[in-house]
């Protein structure tokens, strides 16, 4: 089954971006895929702010991330940036750890004026750890998600904008495992499996 890892990277206990990242997980696991969602505060915070990738905690979200055909990123937009809880979970993880895999990024945020920033501070990021295509993310702006609505996401545009933004990382993800047909390397093969 191809799996996909959701990581929310809020540190606060009731967040925006967190259940966005269930809603996206939610619609995935109905479509066929295998998903699971790491909160980054749920992980162990004294070996997280050490990047102590040997803490089995931290040791397990890696290995689930390195396992996943492909990972959505849920960040709020703290300071004109992905939060700094985000960072501290990329900088744990191996320098090509999203090599070959489909990522999508998604942001939450209180101004449009920050809307960008998925462009000029997530998405280079994301390549450095080895990212070559990456989805169109999407930024939603908070005001357009209710926490007391069973939908979450109001306003057309919103739920049209995340619709499709998912729908372009589901059709990645079938690419990829379409594409992987040639079994001469091992761990191929494995992938496949
Ligand atoms: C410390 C902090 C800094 C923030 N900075 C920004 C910002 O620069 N730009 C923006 O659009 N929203 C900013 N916000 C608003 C958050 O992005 C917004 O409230 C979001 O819904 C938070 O997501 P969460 O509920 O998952 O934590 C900030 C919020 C906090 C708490």
């Amino acid at each position: 089954m191809t799996s996909v890892l959701v990581v929310s990277g809020s540190p606060a206990p009731v967040s925006k971006s967190a259940r966005l990242a269930d809603l996206v997980g939610e619609g995935l696991a109905r479509d066929g895929f295998g998903v699971a969602h790491i909160r980054v505060r749920d992980l162990p915070a004294a070996p997280l702010l050490a990047g102590d990738a040997a803490d089995p905690a931290i040791a397990a979200a890696v290995a689930l991330l390195d396992a996943a055909d492909g990972v959505v990123f849920v960040t709020p937009t703290y300071k004109a940036s992905y939060s700094g809880l985000m960072k501290v979970f990329l900088d744990l993880l191996p320098q090509h750890a999203l090599t070959g895999k489909a990522v999508l990024p998604l942001a939450v945020g209180g101004s449009l004026a920050h809307v960008l920033m998925l462009d000029y501070a997530f998405r280079p990021v994301l390549h450095s750890l080895g990212v070559r295509h990456s989805v169109q993310g999407c930024f939603l702006i908070e005001s357009a998600l209710d926490m007391a609505s069973p939908e979450f996401v109001t306003g057309d545009l919103q739920r049209d904008m995340l619709a499709r933004a998912v729908d372009n990382f589901s059709r990645a993800l079938t690419d990829n495992a379409a594409s992987a047909t040639w079994t001469g390397f091992p761990d191929r093969r494995r992938r496949q499996a």
